[in-house]
């Protein structure tokens, strides 16, 4: 049938490829199952046991629930390049997430208390090598196979990103992290002024090296506190002032620790992946934009995505903040061909604690220093009498 109205057509259900169905890529397969309105979704990771099970419980959770997901499982192995390669050719998603990465974030926080205290207070940068590989290999697969779509990715998006947009194989932009904070800082917001969540809106500018002081509980000195810049709205006026934003953003809101995190990161992207589909650009905040460092407020919609202007802050400017945000994340500088420098204090630590020794990380050489960060680590955990899981 013709169509006769003059509204935008409403684009396509996209089809999505989700690799790495981990904790985190199996929380956003499960909410995304539950969406109606989206394409396919194909689940790429190298188990086929493992993957197979995460698409049938998807698949009928779904059901179970109301819904009619079209989920099956692909086979690819993000070390081979030229096979993920062929992969994106013959599948051709629309959408590619990917949380696929060596080891999960969250197992420092197994060790006993005191090393685990003191190995945060190298950051959480110093664990690059373990989240930089496989974007990098997925980032070459894309470019052999010119894959056009867009690319989400959730491992450490605020650097890794960045170092990737220095070798011009940047991905369309991150997941979570600043937009983790964002609904924490809207909702004591609209509680401050009794007012309805639809009214208030948060704009944020913030590096991942901002999250432990929202989220942690911890009274950190002024001194401590990265570098971030923050405004709150209702409706069209500011209220920042008002609702004394800075006091709610760093103060306590309990959150489960490990892995239950999924389902905050899950949300952010799951509402990401709806509004890339949808015909209107919403406001939105995404980490790593475009090869950037660190997070900033986007506008997301018709299948791309663009740094929505800030009032009071140019976009230099909020280039500008995240790179001196980023040094409380252990992070020194990135430099032109994608080399880390990560922060003395930093290095000191982990050299001290298992004797690993990377004071610079070039992007070549990541997946070696991973093999040997991680081996390292699980030596040390098991020193400590702590059995890291096995995958
Ligand atoms: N941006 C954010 O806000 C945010 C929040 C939470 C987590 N994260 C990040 O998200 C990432 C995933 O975290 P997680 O807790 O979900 O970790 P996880 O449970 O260990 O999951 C990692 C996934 O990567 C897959 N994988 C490993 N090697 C692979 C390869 N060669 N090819 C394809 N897939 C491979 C694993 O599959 P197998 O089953 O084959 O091993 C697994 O599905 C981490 O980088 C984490 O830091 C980001």
């Amino acid at each position: 049938m013709m169509k006769t109205s003059m509204t935008a057509p409403t684009p396509k259900p996209p089809k999505i490829l989700l690799i790495g169905p981990g904790e985190l890529g199996g929380t956003v397969l499960e909410l995304l199952a539950r969406q109606d309105g989206l394409g396919p979704i194909v689940v790429g990771g190298r188990d086929p046991g493992r993957g197979e099970a995460r698409c049938n419980l998807a698949r009928i959770g779904a059901m179970a629930q109301g819904h009619a997901p079209d989920i099956r499982f692909l086979k690819l192995n993000l070390r081979d390049v030229a096979a993920t390669a062929e992969a994106l050719r013959r599948e051709s998603p629309d959408i590619l997430f990917t949380a696929a990465t060596l080891q999960a974030w969250w197992l420092t926080d197994l060790l006993p208390e005191q090393e685990r205290a003191w190995l945060g207070r190298a950051r959480f940068g110093v664990w690059l090598p373990i989240h930089l590989p496989l974007t990098l290999n997925l980032m070459q697969a894309v470019r052999a196979a010119q894959f056009k779509g867009i690319v989400l990715t959730a491992p450490f998006p605020d650097v890794v990103n960045c170092v990737l947009g220095r070798l011009d194989l940047a991905p369309t932009c991150g997941v979570g992290n600043l937009d983790e904070i964002v609904p924490k800082v809207r909702h004591l917001a609209a509680e401050r002024l009794r007012a309805p969540l639809a009214e208030m809106r948060v704009v944020l500018v913030a590096h991942h090296a901002l999250e432990p002081a929202v989220f942690a509980a911890l009274a950190l000195p002024a001194g401590d506190i990265p570098p971030y810049f923050l405004r709150v709205y209702r409706g069209a006026e500011d209220v920042t002032a008002d609702v004394r934003a800075d006091e709610l953003l760093l103060s306590p809101y309990p959150l489960p620790p490990g892995p239950a995190w999924s389902f905050l990161t899950a949300g952010s992207t799951v509402r990401l992946i709806r509004a890339l589909s949808a015909g209107d650009e919403a406001l939105l905040h995404a980490p790593g934009p475009l090869g950037l460092p660190g997070g900033y407020p986007i506008l997301a919609g018709r299948g791309a995505i663009r740094l929505a202007p800030i009032e009071g802050l140019s976009q230099a400017g909020a280039v500008a903040l995240n790179e001196r945000s980023q040094m409380f994340d252990g992070i020194e500088r990135i430099e032109a061909d994608g080399t880390v420098v990560f922060r003395g204090e930093s290095v000191e630590i982990l050299r001290q604690a298992f004797g690993y020794d990377c004071q610079r990380l070039r992007p070549d050489e990541a997946a070696a220093r991973a093999t040997e960060l991680m081996a390292r680590f699980k030596d040390y955990a098991s020193r400590l009498g702590v059995r890291l899981p096995e995958r």
